[in-house]
């Protein structure tokens, strides 16, 4: 689908390039732990057998461009003394180049695009959580998304402390390897975790809460339900022709 508009001073419709979306763009959402990675994996397994074409994509990330930026916002041993404004920056520059060099083409093709992280994290992490001014966060996450939305968010809610009991049992399994992010103190992802709340008190159509403290299996079918409602809405030869609908609309 390309938009029509008139050039000025001309009457002939210019087509104006644009990737026409058919594809459906899922992101996943919630706190350290909340088993956005680990249910990822088991949507994408499932709607491959579906008979889908999927992408697994994370963020910060999913680029080589983004890797590299990933490893300097998280893992580089001189980013202590980063500051929240250039944190903010360097997330919404690797989500640029994500956006435009993997979600738009994969999207355009009808692929199903799943994403661990997108914007709703930094409204999240770096306006709630940093204490940011939301405005300006916003506008900066308009410039590198443009009206690249997801159609679905799915937030995992889970307490504090289940979040804080998965990472160590995580750590314990996994060699360590620092996260400057994950550095900050409980007061700090108390704010995360109110600001998820936020944000799908603001988008009730987009976000859908779901509990992720049940077993693995509980929540990845409670995810499949909601996914499933809305694959119901699909038209031959388009499966996952869904039109995004904007809680603003
Ligand atoms: N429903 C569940 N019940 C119990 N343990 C779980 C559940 N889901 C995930 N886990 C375990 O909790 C840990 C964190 O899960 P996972 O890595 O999927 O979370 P995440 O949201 O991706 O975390 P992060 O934000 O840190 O990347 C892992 O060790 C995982 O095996
Ligand atoms: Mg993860």
């Amino acid at each position: 689908m390309a938009h029509k508009s008139q050039a000025p001073g001309s009457k002939t419709p210019v087509q104006k390039p644009e990737f026409s979306v058919n594809g459906l763009f899922i992101t996943f959402e919630g706190t350290e732990g909340s088993g956005k990675s680990t249910q990822i994996k088991i949507l994408a397994q499932r709607l491959r057998q579906a008979g889908h074409e999927v992408i697994t994509l994370r963020e910060p990330g999913g680029t080589p461009i983004g890797e590299e930026i990933r490893h300097t916002l998280k893992h580089s041993a001189v980013n202590h003394a980063m500051t929240d404004v250039a944190e903010l920056l360097l997330m919404n520059a690797a989500r640029a180049q994500l956006v435009r060099e993997v979600i738009r083409p994969a999207l355009a093709v009808g692929k199903v695009v799943l994403c661990d992280r997108f914007y709703d994290s930094t409204t999240a992490y770096q306006g709630y959580g940093r204490q940011l001014n939301l405005t300006m966060v916003k506008s900066v996450i308009d410039v590198a998304v443009e009206d690249t939305r997801p159609h679905l968010t799915l937030l995992l809610l889970v307490s504090a402390d289940v979040s804080e009991e998965r990472r160590a049992t995580r750590q314990a399994n996994l060699p360590f390897i620092r996260d400057r992010i994950e550095e900050a103190d409980r007061p700090f992802f108390d704010r995360v975790a109110n600001g998820y709340r936020q944000i799908a008190a603001m988008e009730p159509n987009r976000v859908v809460e779901l509990a992720g403290s049940g077993s693995t299996t509980e929540v990845a079918e409670a995810i499949w339900e909601a996914i499933r409602v809305r694959l119901s809405n699909a038209v031959p030869g388009g499966i996952l022709n869904l039109k995004a609908k904007a809680d603003h609309d």
